[in-house]
């Protein structure tokens, strides 16, 4: 299959780009470059840089490549940030998002995967958190991305436009070989926190809250690798090609969490010292327990974790953040 990776220089999207081409599909990544990095790229894909803002562009590139399919990860993902800057969080997610569904159906009606988040459901009462559990979002962030998903089912149903939606959870780790990694310009995730702590590029980590109801007091997500969501990805578009899913939505995730303090204990076994910790009061927004029901995706097409190893899972990070404590940049 030949594929168009938007948003495919990010930190999800340069993963996915690798794992598809080691199931021998050939792939062009379109991206603005705005928190991409063309060296996340291996050296002879074709990087098209623009912006989905730019429909004439989108529409382009579309008719130049001819892709069979198209996985679109292209998007702002910080939700602090887009509780500050909402205009521009709506205007790139939902405006492009609908740019590149209207070049899709106006010039090549192939299948579309599209990256969505745990953020959808906002505070939940269910645990494991199924597709079907209600989705209130409560951060613009959230807001975008079922704002989206909602847009890719209406095309699908005026369309007949196939999708497959993946709501992730918690995405952590880097390719086992440590050459890839998350290298964002503002990080907020706890393990990539962590990792620039045991490097020295900040004092301590701060544990926000110790008094939730949970076993030890903080709070518990389901980290889910990124080479495993990026297999997902792989699967996912797999299965639409053939023509086995036509309008599906799933939990990527393990189906099963680790507390803030676990993971930070998984930092101090890897790292070899323990980081300072500091209880700090609760972040707002935070709800206790994430975790994904993932029998869907299991069931219906076959995914199969790789990592599900904590230390392990930190282990990848911490050979990413060690050789490139600045990530891409020199
Ligand atoms: N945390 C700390 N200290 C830190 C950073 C984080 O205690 O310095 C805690 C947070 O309070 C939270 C947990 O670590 O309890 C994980 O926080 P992250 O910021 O790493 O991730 P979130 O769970 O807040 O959010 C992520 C994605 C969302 C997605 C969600 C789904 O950023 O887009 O996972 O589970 F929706």
């Amino acid at each position: 299959m030949k594929l168009l990776v938007v948003g495919g220089a990010g930190y999800i999207g340069s993963h996915t780009v690798r794992q598809l081409r080691a199931a021998g599909h050939s792939v062009v990544v379109l991206d603005n470059l705005s928190s991409g990095h063309a060296e996340a790229l291996p050296g002879d894909v074709e990087l098209v840089r623009a912006d989905l803002l730019d429909l004439p562009s989108v529409r382009a590139a579309l008719e130049d490549h001819q892709p069979d399919a198209i996985i679109h990860f292209a998007a702002m993902i910080e939700v602090g940030e887009s509780m500050r800057a909402p205009a521009r969080y709506y205007r790139n997610n939902v405006v492009g998002s609908l740019n590149l569904l209207q070049a899709i159906v106006e010039t090549r009606k192939v299948p579309l995967v599209f990256s969505s988040t745990a953020a959808v459901y906002g505070t939940t009462d269910a645990v494991p958190i199924p597709e079907n559990a209600a989705m209130q979002p409560e951060s613009v962030y959230g807001e975008t991305k079922l704002m989206t998903e909602r847009m890719i089912h209406a095309f699908h149903t005026a369309h007949g436009l196939p999708y497959v939606v993946l709501r992730y959870f918690n995405v952590c780790g880097a390719a086992p070989g440590g050459d890839i990694g998350e290298a964002h310009r503002s990080q907020s995730h706890l393990i990539e926190l962590a990792c620039m702590t045991a490097l020295g590029q900040r004092e301590k980590m701060l544990i926000f809250g110790e008094d939730y109801d949970t076993p030890d007091g903080t709070c518990i997500r389901d980290y889910v690798h990124v080479q495993d969501l990026a297999d997902a990805h792989v699967l996912a578009v797999e299965s639409l090609h053939a023509g086995k899913t036509e309008a599906a939505t799933y939990n990527v995730g393990l189906g099963h969490g680790f507390s803030v303090k676990q993971v930070l204990d998984a930092v101090d076994a890897v790292v070899g010292t323990p980081l300072e910790r500091e209880i700090a009061p609760r972040r707002a927004g935070d709800p206790p327990r994430l975790v994904a029901d993932a029998t869907k995706i299991v069931q219906e097409l076959g995914f199969t974790p790789q990592f599900t190893d904590l230390q392990e899972i930190v282990q990848t990070a911490w050979n990413w953040h060690r050789e490139h404590p600045h990530g891409f940049e020199k």
